[in-house]
Formats: C-alpha cells, structure tokens, sequence
C-alpha cells in the first residue's frame, strides 16, 4: 500500500507559526493563566421593612416613583459595597470589596442585573481588580455571571463566577454569600508605549 499521508504543508505551516507565537508569549512572561478564587460576601441589605440603625452594605438608591423600592420589584436600583473575606466569619482576614450597582432588570422582579468589581486588597492581589456583569435570578441557589474583564494582575480577564447564598439572618438582614471565581488573565502584562509620536 502507497503511504497515505504526508502532512499537508499549510497545515504545517499554521502549526509553526502557532507554536511561534506561544513561544514568544512566554518568553515575555505573558502567559494565559487559570485562577480559582473563593470570598465571601459579607452583605447586609437594606430595604422595605428592614431595621434602621444598621451598617447596610447595600441601599436602594431610586426606583419606579410611587412604586416599592425592593430587591423584587422592577426598576429598583441598588447601590452595593459588601466586604469580602477569606472565610465565612465576618472577622476572617478581609481581602477586598465588591462594590456595584445592582438593577431589578425583569418586569416579574425576579432578575437583577449585576454589574460590579471584585477590588482585591489583600497581599496577592492588591490593586488588581475583576469586573462582573450579568443577570442573576433569587429564584436559583446558585447564580452566574460573567467576568468580563480585570485590571493588574487580571488584565484581559475572562470567565465566570457564582453566588450561593450560605447563611441569612432575617433579625439583622445580614447574609453570607459564597463567591467562585474561575478567570484565565495574562499575569504580569507589561505597559506598552502609548505615545503618538
Ligand atoms: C509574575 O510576577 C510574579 C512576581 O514578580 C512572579 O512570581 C510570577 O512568576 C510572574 N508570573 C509569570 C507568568 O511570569
Ligand atoms: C456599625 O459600624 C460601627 C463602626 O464600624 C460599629 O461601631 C457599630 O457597632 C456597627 N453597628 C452595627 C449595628 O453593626
Ligand atoms: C496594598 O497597596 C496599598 C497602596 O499601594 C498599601 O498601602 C497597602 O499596604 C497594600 N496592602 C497589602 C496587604 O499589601
Ligand atoms: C465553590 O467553591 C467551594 C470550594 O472553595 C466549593 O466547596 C463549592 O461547592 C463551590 N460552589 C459552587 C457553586 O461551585
């Protein structure tokens, strides 16, 4: 029998080229990192019924005029800055903030629109931060949304991160929410020279 296959010469040719191109990217120090992170959103909302005298972390700040301002109505907006921690206690080492506006998008008030970034403070990730955005339902255990960007160490960030709400305490409307992070970002990118001339 004749030998069937030689290797096609622009398939070869794309794979060097690709291999190139993978070769200079780590050269640079550039290369598409995975990173898993896990916080925890120490949140307390404010809202229709709620105790006054509380640190809220999240406050409407407008809706519908003549219509209940809540995290269930639609066209509320909210305005969020929950501190994140490493673990579930409140006093564990807290490692950022997620700071956002928070929008009852659907006209049923069961999907709000988040839009938001994860501000890391902590030793590893200091200065950096991801930005969220996506619908997100009260009526799933679990929510996703998109990361649709980063800054410093998570610049081109890409991917997704969940929300399980794993502790609420009606009394102090104070609710724990675990956040999963799974990103791929280019660690270390350098600045390049944006000059004109
Ligand atoms: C990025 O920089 C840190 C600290 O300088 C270093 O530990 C790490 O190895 C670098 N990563 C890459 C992909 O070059
Ligand atoms: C609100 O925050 C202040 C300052 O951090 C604290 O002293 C106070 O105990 C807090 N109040 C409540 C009800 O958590
Ligand atoms: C984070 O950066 C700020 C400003 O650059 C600095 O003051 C702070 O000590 C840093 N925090 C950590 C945990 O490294
Ligand atoms: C989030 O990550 C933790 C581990 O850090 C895991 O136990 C938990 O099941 C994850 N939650 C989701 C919704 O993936």
């Amino acid at each position: 029998m004749a030998p069937k296959s030689h290797k096609n010469p622009t398939k070869l040719f794309l794979q060097c080229l690709l291999a190139m191109f993978l070769c200079s990217q780590s050269s640079q120090g550039t290369e598409l990192k995975e990173t898993f992170i896990t916080v925890y959103l120490q949140d307390r909302s404010a809202g229709p019924g709620t105790p006054g005298g509380l640190n809220y972390t999240v406050v409407p700040v407008t809706g519908i005029p003549g219509k209940l301002w809540a995290f269930n109505s639609f066209g509320t907006i909210y305005s969020g800055d929950d501190p994140l921690t490493e673990g579930r206690d409140e006093g564990s080492a807290p490692v950022g903030r997620m700071q956002g506006i928070f929008v009852t998008a659907s006209l049923d008030g069961t999907i709000v629109q988040i839009s938001a970034s994860l501000v890391f403070t902590n030793k590893k990730y200091n200065g950096s931060t991801l930005e969220l955005q996506g619908a997100s339902s009260y009526l799933n255990t679990v929510r996703e949304v998109a990361v649709v960007g980063g800054t410093g160490k998570f610049r081109y960030a890409r991917g997704f991160a969940t929300f399980e709400t794993i502790y609420y305490e009606a009394s102090t409307v104070y609710c724990l929410i675990q956040c999963n992070v799974t990103v791929q970002h280019y660690e270390n990118l350098s600045t390049k020279d944006y000059s004109l001339i």
